[in-house]
C-alpha cells in the first residue's frame, strides 16, 4: 500500500512537518495535515507546500468527534497517521489537563472515528487500512547506567506527559485487541533537527547562546537522552506505515547516547566555529547550571534491532552530521527563529494561507 490519501495529525508541529516534507518528497500520498494550531503548531515549516496539490491542511482539533468523521467521509484515507500531542515535559509538569485533553482523549476521539470510518470500509480496505500511532520511549520510564529499551519493556511512565503518552498507546491498542482495527506503534527517542519549536533543549540552548542568555542545564547535566535526527525518523514512520505489520510495536532510537552536558558542549563548539562570539569568547561561558526538573529521568536509550530487522530501517545522520546540519539551519533560517520569538508566526496562516485551508 503506498498512493492514496493519508490523514496526518499534528502535521504543523516539528516531526510532523518534517514527516509531511518527505512523504511529499518521496512517495505518491496524498496528504490531509489535521492540526489545531496551539502554540506548537507552526505552518511557516511547511511554506515550501502552500501551493502543492498533493497536500491540504484542515484547521481541526482532534477532540472534535463530529469534525473528524466529516473529514474521514470527505477524504476517505487509507490511513493515519498520528503526531498530534502536547509534547513537552516541562509544561506537563506546570499544567497537565491539556495532555490529558489531546493526548488521551484526542486520541480516544481519533480512534473512534477511525474505527466508524475503518469498519464501513470494504474488505480490501478494511485489511489494508492502518492507525499508526507515534509514540515515544518516555512510556518505558528511566533506565540506570545499563540497558536499553525493547518493545517489551514494561511501561513505567513518569512525568504528567509520558503518562499521558503511555494512555494513549494502550488505548490505540486495546483498539485493535478488542475491535481489530489494524494499528501499528512506534516508540522514537529524543529527536533533533530544523524547525523544532525553542522550548526543547537543542534549539533553546543555540537561540540563548546566540542572544547571549544563560544555557540552562538541569542538576549536573549528567542525563543521558538518544538522540535521533528528525529526518530519520520521519523515514522510519513512512518505512513502518508501508511495511509494519498491524498490532505490532517498532522502537526508534539513533544509536547517539549523550549527557546534556556533552550535548550542549557540541553545541558550543559548532557556534564557537560557525558565528564566533562579537568579543571572542566561548559559548561554553554561558553555560548555568539550574534546579533539576522535578521527577526527572536518569537515562533513555533505545534498542532499535527489531525495525532494522524487520522493516530494513537504520539511521542515516550521526549524532555529529546531524547537529551540524541543524546548527547550519538555525543560522541561515534566521526570519523562521525572529517569527517564533515575536510570535509572528501565529499570524503567518492568516496572512499567506487562509485560501488553502479546508473545513
Ligand atoms: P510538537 O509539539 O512540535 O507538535 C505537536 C503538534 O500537534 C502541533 O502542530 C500542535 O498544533 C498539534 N496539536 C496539539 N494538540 C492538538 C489537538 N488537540 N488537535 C490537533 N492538533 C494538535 O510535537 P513533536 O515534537 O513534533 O512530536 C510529535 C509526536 O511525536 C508527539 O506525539 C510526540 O509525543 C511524539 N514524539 C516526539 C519526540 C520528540 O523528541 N519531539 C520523540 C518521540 C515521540
Ligand atoms: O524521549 C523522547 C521525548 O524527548 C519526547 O517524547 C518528548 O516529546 C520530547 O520533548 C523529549 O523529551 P525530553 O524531556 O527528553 O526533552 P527536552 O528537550 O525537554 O530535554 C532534554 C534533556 O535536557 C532532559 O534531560 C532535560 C534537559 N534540559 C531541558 C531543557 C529544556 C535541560 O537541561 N535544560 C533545559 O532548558
Amino acid at each position: 500500500m503506498s498512493s492514496g490519501t493519508l490523514f496526518v495529525t499534528g502535521g504543523a508541529g516539528f516531526i510532523g512537518s518534517a514527516l509531511i516534507r518527505l512523504l511529499i518528497a518521496e512517495s505518491d500520498w496524498h496528504i490531509v495535515n489535521i492540526d489545531k494550531l496551539t502554540y506548537a503548531g507552526n505552518l511557516e515549516s511547511l511554506a515550501s507546500l502552500s501551493n502543492n496539490s498533493r497536500y491540504v491542511f484542515s484547521h481541526t482539533d482532534i477532540c472534535d468527534r463530529s469534525k473528524l468523521d466529516c473529514l474521514f467521509a470527505e477524504y476517505k484515507p487509507a490511513g493515519v497517521m498520528h503526531l498530534a500531542a502536547e509534547s513537552h515535559v516541562d509544561r506537563s509538569i506546570h499544567g497537565p489537563a491539556d495532555f490529558i485533553e489531546t493526548n488521551i482523549l484526542g486520541t480516544y476521539t481519533l480512534l473512534e472515528a477511525a474505527r466508524a470510518y475503518w469498519s464501513a470500509l470494504p474488505q480490501k480496505g478494511v485489511s489494508e487500512f492502518r492507525f499508526h500511532h507515534v509514540s515515544t520511549d518516555e512510556v518505558y520510564g528511566s533506565l540506570g547506567a545499563a540497558g536499553l529499551f525493547t518493545e517489551t519493556t514494561p511501561y513505567r511512565p513518569n512525568s504528567p506527559y509520558s503518562a499521558s503518552k503511555a494512555s494513549s498507546d494502550h488505548l490505540v491498542r486495546a483498539w485493535q485487541h478488542t475491535y481489530g482495527l489494524p494499528v501499528l506503534i512506534t516508540n522514537c527517542s529524543n529527536n533533533y533537527g530544523p524547525y523544532q519549536f525553542p522550548e526543547k533543549l537543542i534549539p533553546l540552548v543555540l537561540l540563548n547562546a546566540l542572544q547571549g542568555k544563560p544555557l540552562p542545564i538541569y542538576g549536573k547535566g549528567d542525563n543521558v537522552r538518544d538522540w535521533l535526527y528528525v529526518d530519520d525518523h520521519a523515514r522510519a514512520l513512512l518505512m513502518v506505515f508501508e511495511r509494519g505489520v498491524a498490532g505490532e510495536t517498532y522502537n526508534i532510537g539513533g544509536h547517539n547516547e549523550k549527557t546534556n552536558l556533552e550535548v550542549v558542549d557540541a553545541l558550543c563548539a559548532l557556534l564557537d566555529e560557525l558565528q564566533p562570539r562579537a568579543d571572542g569568547r566561548s559559548y561554553l561561558e554561558q553555560k548555568t547550571f539550574v534546579a533539576d526538573r522535578p521527577g526527572h529521568d536518569r537515562r533513555y536509550a533505545i534498542d532499535a534491532s527489531k525495525i532494522e530487522r524487520a522493516i530494513g530501517w537504520k539511521p542515516q545522520e550521526s549524532f555529529e552530521t546531524g547537529l551540524r546540519k541543524t546548527v547550519a539551519w538555525y543560522l541561515a533560517n534566521a526570519d523562521w527563529i525572529e517569527h517564533v520569538i515575536t510570535g509572528e508566526y501565529r499570524n503567518w496562516v492568516k496572512q499567506n494561507y487562509l485560501d488553502r485551508i479546508v473545513a
